[in-house]
């Protein structure tokens, strides 16, 4: 029989997180990040300076995830690292340091969708996760529905026509100039506001596509603001506003997952991605599956924003089911492409997320 158990290195650079973890079987080691806030001042990530902090951070950041996992270099069996999609310039930063490791060490290097990384999270939580489930992916820079057969069997059924469903959240704190990111800043007021005070639009919510569209929410916000408010937000009516804004954006989330779960006759459903921390949207999700009777997996905040332990554990995976020798090519390239739904009639086809690792 082959060598089941490998210590992975992973490393997670396509946004705004330096993040490497160790990970031995479905164990995570080790998991550090270093979350870069030198973007808060302009209301968004900036890829140069995102590029130039990873470069920046990139080797203590390992160097910790391997001293907290009480781990030697020379121990680690492969490296794993996110190839796509992501930030050109912070996706290179991760791919040339691993490739420069793989070549130094001459072990494995595995490259990692990184909504696989995503997708996968549920097991973080749940080692007793089991296929097939339900996953909805929701965070700054994608919003999708899939549904996950195996490893290497994920069918894309939804996905967002605009904005993602983070952007949304975020686009709308800056409209009540509440800074960036504005998703916890929402959460947080929105815990003592009214989600009725305001009537803001739930697009695509009867439509039968699993699709989303979120674009409209910030255009009918500032739409609102300009008419009602056009001298400024009275401070007062934050949390009012706020709890309308995510109202908008968790009952469409919730209502196209239900569907989708009852369609598939899903028994588990996995919840990941940066958004998957709002309150509400937990909340939500959970009396929702609770009533449908199907197991919802939230991972832990840790592993709901961008970490490396969620690319580590698939990496771990193909590791164990293929055998190092099916990663030995150091060609791996870097690719920003995000998913993109496929047409309807394409989608009865199962999809695989994962790119040759010799593509390119
Ligand atoms: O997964 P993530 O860390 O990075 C991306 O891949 O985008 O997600 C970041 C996103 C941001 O848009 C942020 O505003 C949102 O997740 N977010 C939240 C909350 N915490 C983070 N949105 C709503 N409520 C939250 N509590
Ligand atoms: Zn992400």
């Amino acid at each position: 029989m082959g060598q089941t158990s490998y210590t992975v290195l992973a490393l997670e650079t396509s946004c705004d997180e330096t993040a490497a973890a160790l990970i031995r079987e479905q164990r995570v080691l080790s998991s550090v990040l270093h979350s870069q806030t030198l973007h808060h001042r302009y209301g968004g990530v900036v890829p140069e300076l995102a590029s130039r902090a990873h470069l920046q951070h990139i080797v203590p950041i390992v160097r910790q995830a391997l001293a907290q996992a009480g781990v030697e270099i020379e121990a680690v069996d492969a490296i794993a690292v996110t190839t796509h999609p992501g930030l050109i310039g912070s996706l290179l930063v991760g791919v040339n340091f691993a490739k420069g490791l793989a070549l130094r060490l001459r072990r494995p290097l595995i490259p990692v969708n990184h909504l696989e990384g995503h997708i996968f999270s549920g097991f973080l939580e749940d080692p007793e996760l089991s296929f097939p489930f339900l996953a909805l992916v929701v965070s700054g820079g994608h919003t999708a529905l899939f549904w996950v057969e195996d490893l290497d069997r994920i069918r894309l059924i939804g996905s967002t026509r605009d904005d993602a469903a983070g952007e949304a959240f975020d686009k709308s704190a800056s409209l009540l100039g509440l800074g960036y990111p504005g998703g916890p800043a929402i959460d947080r007021l929105a815990a003592h506001g009214n989600p009725q005070a305001f009537r803001l639009p739930r697009a695509l919510l009867h439509e039968s596509s699993f699709d989303f569209s979120f674009s409209g929410l910030k255009t009918a916000l500032r739409g609102l603001l300009q008419q009602r408010f056009p001298h400024g937000v009275p401070a007062e009516l934050l949390p009012d506003l706020c709890a309308s804004v995510q109202a908008a954006i968790v009952e469409v989330l919730v209502h196209k997952t239900i569907r989708a779960a009852r369609l598939y006759r899903a028994q588990r459903l996995v919840v990941a991605g940066g958004v998957a921390a709002n309150s509400a949207l937990r909340r939500h999700m959970q009396e929702a599956a609770g009533q449908l009777g199907i197991r919802l997996i939230l991972p832990r905040l840790h592993y709901c924003l961008d970490n490396a332990a969620m690319i580590g554990l698939v990496a771990h995976e193909k590791l164990r089911r293929l055998g190092p020798a099916a990663f030995r090519c150091l060609t791996i390239t870097a690719s920003p492409t995000p998913l993109r739904a496929k047409p309807a009639a394409a989608r009865s086809r199962p999809h695989t997320l994962a790119p040759s690792h010799s593509a390119q």
